[in-house]
């Protein structure tokens, strides 16, 4: 582990291709104000989501897990004209951060803050007929990471991009003795995308600023 050296690459990326941006600088200063846990991904993270969303073309996306609306906000930017988000969040006082940081972005109306919990609210998603989506990004109460997997596959159609976020937990990931329901979530997810056909997929682990972890991607087959 070289945790300084990872953050000062970070840092190095940041600057050099990550220019401060007022909304997403201000989204993090008030998240770390109201006291909101300063686990969001990173800029370099949040520029890749970014980017994937625009390869994707993603017209329509959902987010699991808003927090403070950072990676909301990296996404949101990707989207055309036209383009929509709704992100789903269990905690109030992070939903209304998230509105607040959205609305100062200029995302109002683009993006949809839903407050409850992401295995309770999905049901009414699918029931409005809001999807399919076009990228799901998971990044909630990792337990359930499998069970949104699900989700986001009732939710796709071809070619939706659903990423999962700390799946690798600092390598505890390949550990087949470990108890941490995190880890055995993430296992699970593996042996769930592993025996779908519906999806091609890969896990890239991770270093950086954030520490050592990985994210899982799965395409929908067409
Ligand atoms: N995606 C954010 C970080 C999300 S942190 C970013 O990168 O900027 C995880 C978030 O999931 C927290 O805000 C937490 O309150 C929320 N959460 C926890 N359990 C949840 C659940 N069951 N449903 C929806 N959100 C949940
Ligand atoms: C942590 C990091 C995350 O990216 C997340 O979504 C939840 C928790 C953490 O470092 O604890
Ligand atoms: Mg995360």
């Amino acid at each position: 582990m070289n945790q300084d050296l990872w953050t000062a690459v970070d840092a190095f990326v940041g600057d050099a291709l990550i220019p401060e941006d007022d909304a997403l600088t201000a989204a993090v200063r008030s998240s770390d104000a109201a006291g909101l846990p300063s686990i969001q991904v990173s800029p370099a993270q949040g520029k890749f989501l970014h980017l994937l969303a625009k390869i994707r073309g993603a017209k329509t996306i959902l987010e699991i897990g808003t927090l403070g609306g950072y990676s909301t906000i990296w996404l949101a930017r990707a989207l055309p004209a036209g383009g929509r988000l709704v992100t789903l969040e269990a905690d109030p006082k992070h939903a209304e951060i998230a509105r607040a940081n959205i609305a100062r972005a200029g995302l109002a109306g683009v993006v949809d803050v839903r407050l409850g919990k992401g295995l309770d609210l999905l049901p009414a998603i699918e029931a409005e007929g809001v999807g399919p989506f076009d990228l799901v990004f998971i990044d909630a109460d990792k337990p359930s990471t499998p069970a949104y997997f699900q989700w986001a596959l009732k939710l796709s159609r071809p070619g939706t991009l659903i990423i999962a976020d700390n799946v690798v937990r600092k390598g505890a990931l390949a550990d087949p003795a470990s108890t941490d329901p995190n880890v055995v979530a993430m296992r699970r997810l593996h042996a769930m995308v592993s025996s779908e056909p519906r999806v091609s997929a890969t896990t890239i682990q991770t270093v950086g600023s954030k520490g050592y972890d990985g994210f899982t991607l799965a395409v929908v087959n067409g």
